[in-house]
């Protein structure tokens, strides 16, 4: 059976962006696809955090996302742009849980793949990723299972085992259960990605099986375009997979040669302005294509940014950002900064989604306070006569006023202040990694409030969210 409108991904003869925890997130896989590749598969994603998560449209972005509604975080945000295209990876070792979010999931994507390959404790410890691949009998069950269940394709994607004649058993018995595919990374679960691969045994392997093989593991050696096609050609395979040459500059895929740096970073953080991309998982990902450079002078500066905006003034992109910022919240985007942490933060703390934003239930301490999306960054500031705080102190002094007080609230990792100054509270509704941060973000606040700080002076320096 097919979904309707939904034509069967073909996996024969392609060139595939592979999983990658937090580098394959929606506009990485948008600039893998502008660049030439023709799958584009997911970070892998674990199946209890899928399970729970809710499904929900963004119209304002044109996005589906998966919310976590513990904590507001977006598990999976995808889009119509790549939905013929996108392969959902799962970490999973429970054939009705994966079937579950099979079910879930189905209608927003192409295909379904399970990591079996992965060789972290994290993945062992839960029988994921390649502890699969000392069990057969549990990695079959999962495949025939959603193979028999989904409408869409399913894949897995493996390692090769020590000795080449298991693989091709292996190999026979996963392609036995109805998969479409297979992907696999020519290394062993021992071996590091800076050992040489196996091609031969994955030219074994794809003259022993119909299915296609989808070649993975030749970056080492993948500096151009011709040389993936080198690497799926050494391997005997139908289609190819490529991660860290992509994860350095994507635009690999492109077959006129890759781009200068400075231009996939900047056609990426417009994807990620225009969809909204978390600024942690940005950093993670422009951090990947800096590599040594992030010792420059531009690149401490990138290290020290916390915002979508701080780190798109560094591309010249802060108007861009600006822009479209004011864009999305016009059109009622339903922001990261409208999800916060909820009260009590016992064990399942819970979210009140109401009108599209998610209300934090810990209001009642912020009940009558000013507040502000603001973001500390100590780097803008050339002294200490200049933090807010001591502005502010100053600024008390001066009309003859009580020194501000400061009360602090922690959440998990994070912290928020709250700025008691001339009968007023102010507080950023940005959650700073510290208190001192949290404290100077809170008087930040106030002086704006109070005008003793230009809006735009602010900007300028990137330490202002809009
Ligand atoms: C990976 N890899 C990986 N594999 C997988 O099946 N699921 C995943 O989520 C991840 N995550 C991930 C993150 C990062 C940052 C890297 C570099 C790699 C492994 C990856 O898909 C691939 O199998 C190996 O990197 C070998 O291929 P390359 O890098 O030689 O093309």
């Amino acid at each position: 059976m097919r979904l309707k409108n939904q034509q069967r991904l073909e996996y024969r003869g392609k060139l595939i962006l592979a999983p990658m925890v937090r580098v394959g997130t929606l506009p990485m896989r948008l600039l893998a696809l502008e660049m030439g590749a023709d799958i584009v598969y997911t970070e892998e994603l674990i199946d209890l955090k899928l399970i729970k998560s809710i499904r929900r449209k963004n119209p304002a972005l044109g996005t589906v996302d998966f919310v976590d509604p513990s904590d507001g975080t977006i598990v999976f945000r995808t889009c119509s742009l790549e939905t013929s295209k996108v392969v959902l990876q799962l970490g999973t070792s429970n054939p009705e849980r994966a079937l579950a979010v099979g079910k879930l999931v189905q209608s927003d994507i192409a295909g379904l793949d399970i990591n079996m390959g992965c060789p972290k404790e994290f993945s062992i410890k839960g029988g994921m990723g390649a502890a699969l691949l000392a069990d057969p009998t549990k990695a079959t069950d999962i495949l025939r299972t959603l193979c028999s269940q989904l409408d869409i394709p399913v894949t897995c994607k493996i390692r090769i085992l020590p000795d080449p004649l298991d693989t091709v058993k292996l190999v026979q018995q996963l392609a036995a259960t109805g998969i479409s595919a297979i992907g696999i990374h020519a290394r062993t679960r021992d071996e590091r990605p800076q050992h040489r691969p196996h091609p031969d045994v994955l030219r074994a392997v794809a003259r022993a099986v119909d299915i296609p093989i989808i070649a993975n593991g030749g970056s080492r050696d993948i500096h151009t375009y011709e040389d993936i096609y080198k690497f799926q050609s050494m391997c005997g395979a139908d289609s190819v997979m490529v991660a860290r040459a992509a994860q350095l500059n994507v635009s690999i895929f492109r077959k006129e040669g890759v781009l200068p740096m400075d231009t996939v970073i900047d056609k990426y953080l417009r994807l990620c302005v225009d969809y909204d991309n978390a600024p942690h998982n940005t950093k993670y990902c422009v951090q990947s294509i800096l590599k040594e450079l992030q010792e420059t002078p531009r690149g401490k500066r990138f290290l020290q940014c916390q915002t979508l905006q701080q780190i798109c003034e560094i591309w010249n992109l802060g108007d861009y950002c600006r822009r479209r910022q004011q864009e999305l919240k016009h059109q009622g985007n339903i922001g990261r900064a409208g999800v916060l942490p909820s009260q009590g933060m016992s064990k399942r703390p819970k979210l009140d989604i109401v009108n599209n934003l998610s209300l934090e239930q810990t209001s009642d301490k912020f009940e009558g306070v000013i507040t502000r999306n603001m973001a500390f960054l100590r780097s803008t500031y050339a002294n200490d006569n200049q933090l807010p705080k001591t502005l502010l102190y100053v600024h008390a002094g001066r009309m003859g006023k009580e020194p501000p007080d400061y009360e602090t609230h922690q959440n998990d990792k994070l912290f928020r202040s709250i700025c008691g100054y001339d009968g007023q509270r102010y507080s950023s509704s940005f959650w700073e990694k510290n208190k001192k941060q949290a404290e100077q973000g809170a008087a930040l606040v106030a002086l704006l409030q109070l005008g003793q700080l230009r809006e735009e002076a602010l900007s300028d320096n990137g330490s202002l969210i809009i």
